[in-house]
């Protein structure tokens, strides 16, 4: 029997901080985290029984260029397909949200993740990434 998901374009900062610590990702500042909710210009959460199961988050230019920042579904619902449900509904609201024109999504994966990306479409004929982690300590 497929699991009834309700999505919505938000989510609160309470939910957010809980999903990070789910995946075992390190605490952000509230103030941090309230920039991360106020300036993701595309969101999306999906709810089972009224409860978060997860979310994803984007930041754009608005006009073509889209960079999925954070995707976490809580482990209490992971490898059940919600990841791969709420990321297709999310790319069908970038989709429409451009008309006839195109743009591009990329993601930075953590390394390991990327099968799941690729499972929905992504490639790397396209673009690779790289990043630094910026922090008190470097150089
Ligand atoms: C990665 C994550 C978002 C996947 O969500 P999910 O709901 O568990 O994934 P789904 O069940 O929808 O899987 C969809 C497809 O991706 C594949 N997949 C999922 N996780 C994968 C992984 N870590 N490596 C390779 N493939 C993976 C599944 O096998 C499935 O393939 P199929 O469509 O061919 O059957 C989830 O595990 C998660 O939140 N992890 C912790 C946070 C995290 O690491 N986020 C990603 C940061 S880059």
């Amino acid at each position: 029997m497929d699991i009834l998901i309700n999505y919505k374009n938000d989510f609160s900062e309470n939910e957010y901080k809980e999903l990070r610590a789910s995946a075992g990702w390190s605490p952000l500042s509230d103030s941090q985290i309230a920039n991360i909710i106020n300036n993701s210009n595309f969101k999306i959460a999906a709810y089972i029984n009224d409860q978060i199961a997860g979310m994803a988050r984007c930041i754009t230019d608005n006009g073509y260029l889209y960079l999925l920042c954070d995707i976490i579904i809580s482990p209490n619902y992971q490898g059940m397909g919600i990841g791969k449900k709420m990321l297709l509904k999310f790319i069908d609201e970038i989709k429409n949200s451009i008309g006839n024109s195109y743009a591009k999504l990329y993601i930075m994966s953590l390394k390991g993740k990327e099968g799941f990306y690729k499972s929905l479409g992504f490639n790397e004929d396209i673009a690779t990434g790289l990043a630094i982690e910026i922090n008190k300590e470097m150089l």
